[in-house]
């Protein structure tokens, strides 16, 4: 029996930044490559829905040279410096002006325009009221590392407007019980914290950790250093705004040792945004150092440079995220994905290691698919 093509999954996106840049751009990509077997995306198909199945129906920004304008042209305003691989985009909905709260600090504020943040100076929407009237799916949280006001404020609004969640930031709040359980009263399923990049430093970082500890090793030191030149990075120079990063980033690591009930050594772990060379733009560098014994308390010493497009490392990701949320809306789970929010964030509510999350994932989607074919509508239930 042919299952009949799912409907669109209608987006919303708060941070019209460098990741939302890459995402749009490949929505564009996708759909014109769709025949073709281009890189980039873990899954062609989860549930019954393809990348090209989303579509963005209301954005938020606070910057002047974002807020009033189509998103299509939104997300090459400086200071956004992402690699443009995609020129010809749809213009899409109107980019609105959301409420600034701490999205903003007084240092990005004192940068130069090109690297700054500068408000516009239009009154802020409800956003909950946007959601509502756009008949949104999923608000997308791309905000500034450090914007915790901001982020209660855009979960709330997802809360009263009966929007699913995908907090791509450090700021916890899947990973909060007390912010799960209000997702879970009204309905509705989240995946966070902390977007993890398809092949970037947090996964590589996991998966040594795991390698190591199967193969029978002691790690002595990991050591993760993360530079980079684009906005996410210069705001990360405030101390206060970076340490929610660097607490997510050492949470990945450390779980490999939680779940094994190894103990972290005093000193021995180091994962975290170093400092911002704006020559790099939105070229990611991360140096890895991993000191581990093995047989006979034998060394092993391990050095790796990463060099990715930090911006479009993520996209894949969130486009996955965003279909594993609305197979959860469909089947009707609600709360923090377990499976979801282990393969594609750093601080979900559950670690996992790398297999048991991936294979949580295609569980979910698979349950969907049956649901689908067998035209059943299943009971609200927990992830
Ligand atoms: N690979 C990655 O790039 C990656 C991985 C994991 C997590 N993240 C996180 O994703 C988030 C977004 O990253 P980015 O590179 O797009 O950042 P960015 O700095 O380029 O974009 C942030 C955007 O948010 C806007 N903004 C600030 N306050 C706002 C408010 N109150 N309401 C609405 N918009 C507001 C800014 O004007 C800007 O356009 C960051 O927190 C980053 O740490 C990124």
């Amino acid at each position: 029996m042919a299952t009949a093509r799912p409907k669109k999954i209608r987006i919303a996106v708060a941070g019209i930044g460098n990741c939302f840049s890459a995402l749009y751009q490949g929505f564009a990509y996708y759909k014109e490559h769709s025949d073709e077997n281009v890189p980039g995306l873990m899954f062609d198909d989860i549930g019954g829905y393809a990348a090209t199945d989303i579509e963005v129906v209301a954005a938020f920004d606070v910057d002047k040279r974002k807020v009033g304008k189509p998103i299509g042209k939104a997300i090459f305003a400086k200071p956004n410096c992402a690699r443009v691989f995609m020129e010809k985009v749809p213009a899409g909905c109107i980019v609105q002006m959301g409420p600034v709260l701490d999205g903003v600090s007084d240092y990005m504020l004192d940068q130069p325009e090109e690297l700054g943040f500068r408000i516009a100076k239009a009154k802020p929407v409800d956003v909950a009221r946007v959601l509502k009237d756009t008949k949104a799916d999923i608000l997308l949280n791309y905000l500034p590392v450090g914007s915790q006001a901001a982020t209660e404020y855009y979960a709330q609004a997802a809360i009263d407007a009966k929007v699913a969640f995908l907090n791509c930031i450090p700021v916890f709040i899947a990973s909060v019980p007390k912010w799960e359980q209000k997702f879970i009263d009204a309905g509705l399923p989240l995946i966070g914290d902390d977007m993890r990049s398809a092949f970037g430093a947090s996964i590589l970082s996991q998966v040594l950790q795991e390698l190591a500890f199967d193969r029978g090793f002691q790690v002595d030191f990991h050591q993760q250093i993360n530079i980079g030149g684009n906005t996410d990075f210069n705001n990360m120079m405030v101390q206060s705004r970076l340490a929610s990063k660097k607490e997510s980033k050492e949470n990945v690591i450390r779980a490999q040792n939680d779940l094994r009930g190894i103990p972290v050594p005093k000193y021995s772990l180091f994962a975290g945004p170093s400092t911002h060379l704006p020559y790099l733009e939105d070229n990611k560098v991360a140096y890895f150092n991993l000191r581990l014994r093995g047989f006979g308390n034998a060394p092993v010493n391990v050095d790796i440079k990463l060099s990715v497009q930090d911006s479009e490392n993520s996209a894949g990701v969130v486009i996955d995220a965003i279909r594993y949320l609305q197979v959860a809306r469909e089947l009707g789970v609600v709360g923090a994905l377990r499976g979801p929010s282990a393969w594609t964030q750093k601080t979900p509510p559950v670690q996992m290691q790398y297999a048991d999350a991936k294979e949580a994932c295609e569980q979910l989607a698979k349950r969907q698919l049956d649901a689908r074919h067998h035209n059943q509508k299943p009971a609200t239930a927990r992830s």
